[in-house]
C-alpha cells in the first residue's frame, strides 16, 4: 500500500541509496529536507515491508517530482507505477493542475515508466547532472 511518510520512516530513507538522498547524508539533513519544508509530499510504499518512496514539492497549482526510488529487489512489480498513481490522485486533491520532473535521458527505466504514466517530455536540459548527462524535463497535466 502507499501512504504518506512519516518520522518513523526516517532510518529507512537514511539507509536507501536513492538519488536525492542516501547513507551519506546525516539524518538531520534528511529528516531537514522532508518535514522541515512545508511544501514536501513524500509517499512510502509498504507491504512486507518497506519497498520504495516517491518525494515532491507541491506548489500552489503545480509539483515537482524531486525523487523516486524502488529497492532493487523488488523492480518490475508495479511499485513505481503504484507510487505515481497515488501520488497523481493525492495531487489532484489539492488541486494540482500539472507535474514537472527532470530525468537523465539515460534512465530508461524511469523514461518508459513516466511514458506508460501518460508524463510527456517537453524539453533537454544539457549537461544538468553532475556527469555531464542530460536530462529530459517531462510533464503531465492532471484533469
Ligand atoms: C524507475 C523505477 C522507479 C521503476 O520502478 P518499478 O517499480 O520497477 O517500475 P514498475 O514495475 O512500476 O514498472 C512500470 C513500467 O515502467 C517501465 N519500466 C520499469 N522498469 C523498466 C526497465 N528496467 N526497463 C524498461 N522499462 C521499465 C515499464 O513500462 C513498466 O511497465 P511494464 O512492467 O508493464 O512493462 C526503478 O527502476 C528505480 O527505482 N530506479 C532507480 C531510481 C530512479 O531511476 N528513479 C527515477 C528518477 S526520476
Amino acid at each position: 500500500m502507499v501512504r504518506e511518510l512519516k518520522r518513523e520512516d526516517l532510518p529507512y530513507i537514511h539507509q536507501t541509496p536513492a538519488q536525492l538522498f542516501g547513507p551519506s547524508d546525516s539524518f538531520e539533513s534528511i529528516e531537514s529536507a522532508i518535514f522541515g519544508r512545508k511544501d514536501s509530499l513524500y509517499l512510502i510504499y509498504e507491504s512486507t515491508q518497506k519497498k520504495g518512496y516517491m518525494g515532491m514539492h507541491v506548489d500552489l497549482d503545480s509539483a515537482d517530482i524531486a525523487t523516486l526510488f524502488v529497492h532493487p529487489n523488488h523492480r518490475r512489480q508495479g511499485i513505481g507505477e503504484a507510487l505515481i498513481k497515488d501520488a497523481m490522485n493525492r495531487l489532484k486533491i489539492r488541486g494540482i493542475k500539472q507535474v514537472l520532473l527532470e530525468v537523465s535521458i539515460r534512465n530508461h527505466a524511469a523514461l518508459h515508466l513516466y511514458e506508460k504514466m501518460g508524463f510527456i517530455a517537453i524539453h533537454t536540459r544539457p549537461n544538468y547532472y553532475p556527469n555531464g548527462d542530460d536530462a529530459q524535463v517531462l510533464t503531465k497535466e492532471l484533469r
